[in-house]
């Protein structure tokens, strides 16, 4: 009997994680939809059922509280071998919050996550494909100032940067992990429910969005194709920007460098286990 592949999409209730969810589902994986609420994700998971008829199971988290990514690693741990790892969820902040564990929350849900996800699943996801989503075309990383503690907070700034330190971080999972294949995918610009909710001077720029941005079926193409096609190596970053193409090779900002991943995974190693924000 051919092995049955499993793949676990994380930020599913809506937007692109729903579509690669639901792309995944027709192409016959078994698909782990992830979702911090039950009931949101019980919604979505029952539409990809409906319409795909796929095998669709749901597993839940807040991926900004480091106990609650401890515990979906260890429920995930559960299926064995993983065929692909996408993450697709990420904050996109307001204002400053601290998680529980006193985390700033988009570094912990955009970044720390991940990384727990990759280190506790470990063996599991040999030969896998672990997808990160890179976004917002921020040029800044302040590798001193990870959590965002320097006034004046800004939002779409935190988001941007974190998105660097994922990017970097990618680099770094590839070069640990040369039994697993991770990249970054870029969506390009997507009208979804975060697109609409963007913070400070880029809210009128996301609720314009539908004049001119793709739907997330069309955003979660990238994604897919990175999952299965045998030309996709390691540490690079595809996209689907406009003018361009989905499946394109990217160039990266002068900030995500060999060595920012390296600092960036340093980092994520030792907030793994303390919440001191000066480590
Ligand atoms: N949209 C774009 O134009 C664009 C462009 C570049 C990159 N991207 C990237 O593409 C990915 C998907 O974007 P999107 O626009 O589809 O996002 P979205 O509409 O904001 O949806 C985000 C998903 O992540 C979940 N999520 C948020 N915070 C979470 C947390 N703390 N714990 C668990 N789940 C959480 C949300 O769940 P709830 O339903 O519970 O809120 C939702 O399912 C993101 O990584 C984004 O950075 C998007």
């Amino acid at each position: 009997m051919a092995e049955r592949r499993v793949a676990v999409v994380t930020g599913t209730t809506s937007g692109i994680g729903k579509e690669v969810a639901r792309g995944l589902a027709q192409q016959g994986f078994l698909v782990v939809m992830h979702g911090r609420d039950r009931a949101r994700t019980e919604a979505a998971a029952d539409e990809i059922r409906r319409d795909t008829a796929g095998a669709v199971e749901i597993a839940l988290g807040d991926l900004s509280v480091r106990a609650e990514v401890e515990r979906l690693a260890a429920e995930l741990g559960r299926y064995g071998r993983l065929h692909a790892l996408v993450h697709n969820a990420a904050v996109v902040p307001h204002q400053r919050r601290l998680t529980p564990e006193g985390l700033e929350q988009t570094f912990a849900a955009n970044v720390l996550a991940p990384w727990l996800l990759a280190d506790r699943l470990g063996d599991k996801l040999a030969g896998a494909r672990v997808l990160t989503f890179y976004g917002g075309g921020g040029t800044t990383l302040d590798l001193d100032d990870l959590q965002s503690e320097r006034a004046p907070f800004d939002g779409w700034d935190t988001y941007c940067r974190s998105k660097n330190a994922l990017g970097a971080l990618t680099l770094e999972l590839a070069r640990r992990r040369p039994q697993t294949v991770t990249v970054g995918v870029l969506p390009g610009l997507v009208y979804t429910e975060g697109m609409r909710n963007l913070p400070g001077r880029m809210r009128w720029f996301g609720r314009m969005g539908w004049l001119f941005m793709r739907t997330s079926a069309q955003g979660a193409r990238t994604a897919l194709w990175a999952i299965t096609a045998p030309e996709v190596q390691s540490g690079k970053v595809y996209g689907n920007i406009l003018g361009r193409g989905w499946r394109n090779e990217l160039p990266l900002p002068p900030v995500i460098t060999p060595e920012a991943g390296r600092r960036v995974y340093e980092a994520c190693e030792r907030y793994s286990s303390s919440t001191s924000s000066r480590l």
